[in-house]
């Protein structure tokens, strides 16, 4: 181990040996695992914990840790704390003897800390977001090698830990939201949950199938059941009418495209603007003769596109106060013959590729 640590290649070494760890794991738990095991074995620690920062109640808790279950501790003590606060590197070489240290933990867990490296895991934004610690060197004192080498593997960390985070928080918000929202239409229109759940992932597979990237077919599954929230403007004797609309009818219900998109704006949210846009677009067609504006081909936004043929889809497919739900097979036949009139073509070749997945979907959520 010395003898690689003098080399001045090492650092590359750890490097790319930290590539493959993320390379090879997608699952942020793995990835943390193999982020502990990995600094074990180059700092020869006994023992290394990951900390994640909950800044609600102001404590670190334990993600991974070797040899432990889950502790939780205020985030402003002991030496995680500290590096937690100080945003900066703590080494520590005899803990008992340090004033630093909180024996609180050992006392909980039965452990006897004797040396500890501490270094914050630091978000884009530099602040914490948790701490990376290893415990009792197997001989001698941390260094600052180690220090070194503790930081270079922290950085790889917090950048998996941030996107999670990140992308937990989005999912948990974002589908709040999203049921919150799409609800309000269906409780209006009679359209039952599993319509609008239907038309997310019909959506995402198209999404797909176009070759989006990962977070933009996550946001167009969310925001797109989203596509009628503006039917909340609409009055129930339009939208629950048991035949066709008279042209005036229908003249109030092309509306709901343009009041959903000045409900659902926020230029805040990635996610609601998608849908603000989705809610104006959905009822435009590819040859012009849509609403609310008549844009045609690639004036209309890519996810309006999209859910102009999903939304149609699971329309035809489900059952309306207006009308009967239609046979699927009956229903891809719409979809085929409509093919560059009402929607793009391009998609509509997507979708019929795919068509073993759409029908998955369709059995699976059936209403
Ligand atoms: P929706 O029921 O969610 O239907 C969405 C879209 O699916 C419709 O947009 C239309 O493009 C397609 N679609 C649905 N059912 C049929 C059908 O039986 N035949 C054909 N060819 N296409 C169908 P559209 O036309 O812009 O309608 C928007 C919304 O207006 C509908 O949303 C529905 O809430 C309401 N609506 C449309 N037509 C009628 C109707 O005759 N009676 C009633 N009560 N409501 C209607
Ligand atoms: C993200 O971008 O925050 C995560 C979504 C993904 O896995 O692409
Ligand atoms: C994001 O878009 O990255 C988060 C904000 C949001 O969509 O609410
Ligand atoms: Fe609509
Ligand atoms: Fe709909």
């Amino acid at each position: 181990m010395r003898e690689q640590i003098e080399n001045p290649d090492y650092k590359l070494n750890v490097l790319i040996e930290l590539g493959k760890i993320l390379v090879h794991e997608h699952r942020l738990d793995n990835v943390l695992m193999n982020m502990a095991d990995f600094a074990r074995e180059i700092l020869s620690a006994d023992r290394c914990s990951i900390f994640i920062h909950d800044a609600k109640r102001n404590e670190l808790w334990t993600k991974i840790a070797h040899g432990v279950d889950e502790i939780r501790i205020p985030a402003d003590k002991g030496i995680a704390g500290y590096a937690a606060l100080s945003k900066d590197i703590q080494i520590v070489v005899d803990a008992y003897n340090d004033f630093r240290f909180n024996p609180e933990i050992d006392r909980v867990t039965g452990y006897f800390t004797k040396t500890v490296l501490a270094v914050p895991l630091l978000n884009s934004q530099d602040e914490t977001i948790g701490v990376f610690q290893a415990l009792n060197k197997k001989s001698g004192l941390f260094t600052n090698m180690d220090a070194e080498l503790l930081l270079l593997i922290s950085n790889n960390t917090s950048y998996a830990l941030e996107n999670a985070l990140l992308y937990e928080k989005l999912r948990d918000t974002q589908t709040k939201i999203v049921d919150k929202l799409s609800s309000a239409a269906e409780f209006k229109d009679n359209e039952t949950s599993a319509h609008t759940k239907r038309v997310g992932l019909y959506s995402a597979l198209l999404a797909e199938g176009y070759g989006m990237r990962k977070r933009d077919i996550e946001i167009i599954k969310l925001a797109s059941p989203m596509h009628d929230a503006g039917k909340i403007g609409i009055s129930d004797d339009i939208l629950k009418k048991p035949s066709k609309l008279d042209i005036q009818e229908f003249e109030d219900m092309k509306k709901h495209s343009l009041i959903g998109y000045e409900l659902l704006y926020d230029d805040d949210s990635e996610i609601l603007k998608a849908a603000a846009i989705i809610a104006k677009d959905h009822h435009e067609k590819y040859n012009g003769s849509g609403y609310p504006y008549g844009l045609e081909s690639d004036e209309i936004s890519i996810h309006g596109r999209i859910v102009a043929i999903t939304d149609v889809f699971d329309a035809l497919t489900s059952k309306r106060p207006y009308k009967e739900a239609w046979e699927f097979d009956k229903a891809i036949d719409f979809i085929k013959s409509n093919r560059g009139t009402h929607f793009d073509p391009i998609l509509v070749d997507l979708f019929l590729r795919d068509i073993i997945k759409v029908k998955n979907i369709y059995n699976e959520l059936k209403d």
